[in-house]
């Protein structure tokens, strides 16, 4: 079964709002007409108007970096689905290792927000991934499975396929230090056979599941190769239009 490779930028907090522009102008220039490959960028909530504006027309689609549980009300600083929705974008990350192990949200947390997404419209794109004290202990696939399992829990079979799980070890994040394909390819191999208990073979098999961490245009195109490896998600080297366009071509 082939799944379209699906590629996404996350800006994290970075660029200003005259950078986020040039740098959706320039993508839009170089990679705006792929189709081959589906791709996204999720810029800070403060910039998704004007990204989305520099976006139109080309088949880059917006995404935002993390949404909130709850519809409306008292919930100072929060960003709900419908206000995404609002200013066009159409994915979420949720459960980004930053989120988990900065700001210290729990698998029950990233739960309530990705059942959320799918409720409010948005696709999620579910990060998932280990310590390095966990990788060195040998509880890699433990704790991926954990994250997977409470992270989808309540998620019906027609949804989950609208989910984009990102296999991301935290050691490679921002470090320079990159899983290699062999490894990656272990743990979404491990992730695919979860799904296929959880939901079935079917399901398991239209899920797509990309790897972050580290992803360069140097070594983009050994990991998109992998066979369960369906895309990226990429830091870093998204804040550079002519890395990400070369990472988006190493896909293609
Ligand atoms: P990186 O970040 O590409 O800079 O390692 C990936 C991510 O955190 O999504």
């Amino acid at each position: 079964m082939s799944r379209k490779l699906f590629i996404a930028g996350n800006w994290k907090m970075n660029t200003s709002a005259a950078d986020a522009v040039a740098l959706a102008e320039a993508l839009v220039s170089s990679i705006g007409l792929v189709e081959a490959v589906d791709l996204a960028v999720c810029p800070p909530f403060v910039y998704l108007s004007p990204v989305g504006e520099a976006l139109r027309g080309s088949k880059i689609t917006l995404g935002a970096q993390d949404v909130f549980y709850e519809d409306k009300g008292a919930f100072t600083g929060e960003v709900s689905t419908d206000m995404l929705i609002d200013v066009g974008a159409r994915y979420v990350i949720v459960g980004h290792s930053e989120r988990r192990h900065v700001i210290g949200e729990t698998d029950e947390t990233i739960n309530r927000k990705l059942r959320k997404a799918l409720e409010g419209g948005l696709a999620p794109i579910f990060c998932v991934g280990e310590l390095l004290e966990q990788r060195e202990a040998s509880e890699t696939l433990e704790v991926v499975t954990r994250q997977v399992k409470i992270g989808l829990e309540g998620v019906s079979q027609a949804d989950v396929t609208g989910v984009t799980i990102a296999y991301e070890p935290v050691w490679a994040i921002g470090t320079g230090l990159t899983a290699t394909p062999d490894q990656a390819q272990e743990v979404h191999a491990m992730i695919r056979e979860l799904l296929t208990g959880m939901y079935d073979r079917s399901v398991a098999e239209k899920v797509r599941i990309q790897y972050g961490g580290s992803v360069k245009p140097t070594n983009a195109a050994e990991l998109l190769e992998a066979p369960d490896i369906d895309g990226a998600l990429v830091g870093g080297a998204s804040l550079k239009a002519s890395d990400f366009a070369q990472i988006v071509k190493a896909g293609m």
